[in-house]
C-alpha cells in the first residue's frame, strides 16, 4: 500500500523496541507514555530529545533516570544548512543509542526528507485532528474557526508530507459549545494520552501491515 517504509521488528516484553521520544514542549505525552511503559510493554523509551536545551518535558524524562537531551538548531552552522545541520545531530544521537522507533509527541519542527528517508516506517506522529481534516501547528485554531461538532487526534506514520504519512489510529473528541483553544486542547490531549501507548503497542507487538 505504502512505499518506503520498513516498519520496527516484533518486540516482545524481553526484548521491547527501543523507543526516542521527540518533544519541544511541556511533553504531557511523554509523561503518560512513560507511566504507560512503568509496567513492562513492547517498547520502552530509552531516550528523549528536545529541538531546544530548556524545554520543560525534558524533566519528566529525567526524573525517570531516561537520558534526555535538548539538541538545539547549530548556530555555528550556516542558516540554509543548519535544518539539515540540526537533524544529523539528531540521528547520530538516535543511532548512538540503538534507537529502533522515533515517537514523536509535541515535536514542532517539519523533518526534511533527508531524515524521514532514514526512518520511514520507524518514526510516529500524533496529531490532534481527524487527518486528513486540519492539518498543519494549528489544529485547534483551526477546527474552532471551521466551527465543526467532532474533532479528535490521529496517530500516523510520517512521510515527507506535513500530516500526511499512512494513518495507524484515530479517536473522536466531542467538541463543546464555549469551548477556547486550550479547553479543545487538553480534552483532546486527553484522549491522546490513551491512544498513542495503546497504538505503540499494536505497531511493537506486529500487528499493524501497510
Ligand atoms: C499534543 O496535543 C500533540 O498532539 C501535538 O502537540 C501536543 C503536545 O503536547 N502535536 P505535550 O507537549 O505532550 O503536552
Amino acid at each position: 500500500m505504502s512505499d518506503g517504509f520498513v516498519l520496527p521488528r516484533t518486540g516482545s516484553l524481553k526484548h521491547p523496541i527501543r523507543v526516542a521520544v521527540m518533544i519541544s514542549g511541556g511533553g504531557s505525552g511523554l509523561a503518560a507514555l512513560l507511566r504507560y511503559q512503568a509496567t513492562a510493554r513492547t517498547h520502552q523509551t530509552v531516550l528523549v530529545l528536545a529541538d531546544k536545551a530548556d524545554v520543560g518535558g525534558l524533566q519528566h524524562g529525567i526524573d525517570v533516570g531516561v537520558p534526555s537531551l535538548g539538541i538545539p538548531l547549530p548556530t555555528e552552522v550556516e542558516a540554509k544548512e543548519r535544518r539539515v545541520a540540526h537533524e544529523r545531530l539528531v540521528h547520530a544521537a538516535l543511532e548512538e543509542h540503538d534507537i529502533e522507533l522515533v515517537v514523536l509527541s509535541g515535536y514542532m519542527r517539519i523533518l526534511t526528507p533527508w531524515f524521514v528517508s532514514r526512518w520511514k516506517g520507524r518514526l510516529v506522529n500524533i496529531h490532534p485532528s481527524l487527518l486528513p481534516d486540519f492539518p498543519g501547528a494549528h489544529a485547534h485554531r483551526d477546527v474552532l474557526a471551521a466551527g465543526v461538532d467532532v474533532t479528535g487526534c490521529t496517530v500516523h506514520l510520517v512521510d515527507e508530507g506535513v500530516d500526511t504519512g499512512p494513518i495507524l489510529a484515530q479517536r473522536r473528541v466531542d467538541v463543546h459549545e464555549g469551548d477556547d483553544e486550550s479547553a479543545l486542547q487538553e480534552r483532546v490531549k486527553h484522549v491522546e494520552h490513551a491512544l498513542y501507548p495503546e497504538t505503540l503497542d499494536r505497531l511493537c507487538s506486529g500487528q499493524i501491515s501497510l
